[in-house]
């Protein structure tokens, strides 16, 4: 009993504040932002990777930044034998360097947070609460990304594995977390 409330009229209170909670909650999660979410790959090394990414983009509808210098010819024909024709369907922002991507995010009017997937990460990907016009930042195959960019970033996720395992495949990490961050935002242009 709480409030001067009978017992059965407490239960009924409390259960009309859950549901109202629940529909709140359905409703902002089912109503898609309208700022879309992009990618970013740091310095990609191996082709057929950023090739997968730039086909997960273009089927769910977000951008891609590519930071270079890249391990291999960025060139547009060269992602394109990676890519396939579905190059043809996403937005690709190119960048010579970090600090250039950086100055084109100072630019742009509102740029939303930069959000590094990184095995070092201080945060599960599932606890996170995405926005829409969050960009997923990820490291090289190589050597993921340096001190300075970790620093910079607004927020640092990781994938929980298998102890002893050293990291994913990243266009399967890339797949992993853009996939929640849809789920949760729907800020993707597909239907
Ligand atoms: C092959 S991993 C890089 C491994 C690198 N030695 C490191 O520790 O970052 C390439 C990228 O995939 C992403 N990645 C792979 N496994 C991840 C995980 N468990 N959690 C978050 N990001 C991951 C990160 O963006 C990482 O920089």
């Amino acid at each position: 009993m709480s409030g001067g409330l009978a017992e059965g009229q407490f239960g009924a209170w409390l259960r009309r504040i859950r549901r109202a909670e629940f529909e709140g909650t359905a409703r902002i999660r089912t109503e898609p932002e309208n700022r879309i979410m992009r990618l970013a790959l740091y310095q990609p090394d191996i082709p057929q990777n950023a090739g997968t990414i730039l086909r997960l983009a273009a089927c769910l509808g977000v951008g891609v930044d590519v930071i270079g210098p890249a391990g291999f010819d960025a060139s547009d024909r060269n992602l394109r034998r990676a890519g396939l024709d579905y190059l043809d369907h996403v937005e690709i922002a190119r960048h010579v360097s970090f600090a250039a991507f950086l100055t084109a995010r100072r630019s742009a009017p509102d740029p939303g947070r930069l959000v590094l997937l990184t095995t070092a990460g201080d945060t599960a990907y599932t606890t996170f609460a995405f926005a829409g016009g969050d960009t997923l930042l990820l490291g090289r195959e190589s050597a993921g990304v340096p001190d300075d960019v970790h620093a910079v970033a607004d927020a640092r996720l990781r994938i929980p594995m298998r102890p002893g395992l050293r990291s994913l495949n990243v266009a399967v990490a890339a797949g992993i977390v853009l996939g929640e961050a849809l789920r949760q935002t729907g800020a993707g242009a597909g239907s």
